[in-house]
């Protein structure tokens, strides 16, 4: 048992030899993403923590979610202080350079969220105006390919949610972040009149993975356990839950 956990990343949670006991998992994420990750009353919550354990169980393995914050958890990866990451991480050329993913989850793409009121009604109408989005994700991306890197107008945050506050208090005039991301915000919010804009080619279509330390030997247990709990209804039904269909 004690070999088991030399790297220091998981525990095992019986001293009977571990083999009927399952294994406890570190997995961190920023929980500031609704509906995917957040914190309801200090738990993270969300689709991806259902989904997670869903996968988990069908893998054998238990998870422990930690609410760590979008940097930190990619210095957690690639330090190998955490055994997986669920973040609504987009699967791209860069990041597989220094992580693996999973097999690809759940279809998203980056789209702008304004005031009911405002003049911008596509991706075209951003240019010169001030954008807020969480640095380090492919909406930063995204708008920097655009307009580019040295755009000033851009404004970064640590998490979404603080991105979203700027646009309420005046400070920007566009937040770009996950599709289902602004969705939910302007469904769950209408006394914030915000709308999100449809501006269907602006921005490519993404995929969202599981993320594993480079070389980690779980990653291909957790894409068979993906694959089938597609097919065997579970997914459906952690998918059902959060987004009623
Ligand atoms: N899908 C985007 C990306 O991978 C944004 C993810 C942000 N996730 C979060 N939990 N804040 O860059």
């Amino acid at each position: 048992v004690l070999l088991l956990t030399a790297c220091g990343t998981s525990e095992t949670s019986g001293e009977n030899g571990g083999k009927s006991e399952e294994k406890t998992l570190r997995v961190v994420t920023d929980a500031a993403y609704a509906p995917f990750e957040y914190l309801d009353k200090g738990e993270v919550t969300g689709f991806s923590v259902d989904f997670i354990n869903a996968v988990a169980k069908q893998a054998g393995y238990k998870v422990k979610i930690e609410n760590v914050g979008w940097d930190p958890l990619f210095v957690e990866i690639e330090g190998k202080t955490a055994d997986l990451a669920i973040s609504s991480i987009t699967i791209n050329d860069k990041r597989k350079k220094t992580y693996d993913f999973t097999v690809p989850y759940f279809l998203s793409t980056n789209k702008i969220m304004v005031p009911k009121e405002s003049p911008i009604k596509s991706a075209g109408d951003l240019k010169g105006k001030t954008v807020a989005v969480q640095n380090g994700t492919t909406g930063q991306e995204a708008v920097e390919k655009m307009f580019g890197a040295e755009n000033k107008n851009l404004k970064k945050f640590e998490n979404n949610n603080l991105a979203i506050m700027e646009l309420k208090s005046g400070g920007a005039d566009a937040v770009v972040a996950d599709n289902t991301v602004v969705e939910e915000y302007v469904k769950n919010n209408p006394k914030d009149n915000l709308v999100v804009i449809e501006d269907t080619n602006a921005f490519e279509k993404e995929f969202y993975g599981v993320l594993f330390p480079k070389g980690s030997k779980l990653r291909g247990e957790f894409d068979k356990a993906i694959k089938e709990i597609m097919e065997n209804g579970e997914y459906a039904k952690v998918y059902k839950k959060w987004f009623n269909i």
